[in-house]
């Protein structure tokens, strides 16, 4: 267990993240996307907690540093001491910030980071639209578009209001309000988070030559015929 590759840390364990990949892989709905996993297995992904080891190529993590960290289902992360990659991991203060929230981040957040900057390719200035906002992966959305300083509309149950307009939503739409996207002027790219109807409704809100994103199902390649 801790002898270690030269690029991997051994972690003691704090706080865990639940995702709700965690049943997608416990259920086999994610046999098509990952690699073929070897029952039995200790399911999770996300961890924080101390550095007890490094290996020999690491050089950005000490032992005694405070990290969290997406780790790959393989090395059983739901543990009391994980093995994990440097480059997955990052540094937090602990003084400031608490080993759950810190577990809460990795998957979440590299979901919204993988959207925004390596799907969509973000850039200054863009309009865009995250349909539900206030979910999990949302929230990270929202704020790393705002950094990108992107001008940024969600949609969302009115009570999260306060909630998306601290976190820098410049506009929250709620969607039980059918006619919410009526006048509104067309995005640069929508980024539904919701699936089904609602990326269907996404399509027409997209002007000509932007995006489209779901993580809910298969996009309709056929949509942009109606985009106008
Ligand atoms: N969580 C993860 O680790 C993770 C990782 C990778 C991908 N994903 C994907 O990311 C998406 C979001 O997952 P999540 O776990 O972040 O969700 P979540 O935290 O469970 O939040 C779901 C939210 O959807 C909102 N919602 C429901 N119907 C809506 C509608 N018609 N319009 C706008 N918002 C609506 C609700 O918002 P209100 O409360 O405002 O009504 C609810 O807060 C899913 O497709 C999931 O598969 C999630």
């Amino acid at each position: 267990m801790e002898k270690l590759k030269s690029d991997e840390i051994l972690v003691s364990t704090k706080a865990i993240g639940v995702n709700p990949m965690d049943w997608k892989i416990r259920n086999g709905s994610m046999q098509k996307v990952f690699p073929p996993l070897h029952f039995p297995i200790t399911p999770g992904l996300d961890v924080s907690g101390i550095v007890e080891k490094v290996g020999v190529d690491v050089t950005s993590i000490k032992v005694g540093d405070a990290v969290t960290s997406f780790v790959d289902s393989y090395n059983e992360p739901y543990s009391e001491k994980v093995i994990t990659k440097e480059k997955w991991s990052s540094i937090f203060d602990r003084t400031n910030n608490s080993f759950v929230v810190a577990a809460a981040i990795p998957v979440t957040g590299l979901t919204a980071y993988e959207i925004l900057f390596r799907v969509l390719k973000i850039e200054y200035d863009q309009r865009i639209l995250i349909q539900g906002g206030a979910s999990a992966v949302g929230i990270f959305t929202l704020q790393m578009a705002k950094l990108a300083v992107a001008h940024v509309s969600v949609t969302a149950s009115s009570n999260h209001n306060k909630l998306l307009y601290d976190l820098g939503a410049d506009k929250v739409f709620d969607y039980h309000n059918e006619n919410f996207f009526q006048n509104v002027i067309k995005f640069d790219a929508v980024i539904d988070l919701v699936g089904g109807k609602t990326l269907e409704r996404s399509y027409p809100l997209v002007k000509r030559g932007g995006v489209a994103v779901t993580t809910n199902g298969v996009p309709n390649m056929n949509a942009e015929k109606n985009t106008i």
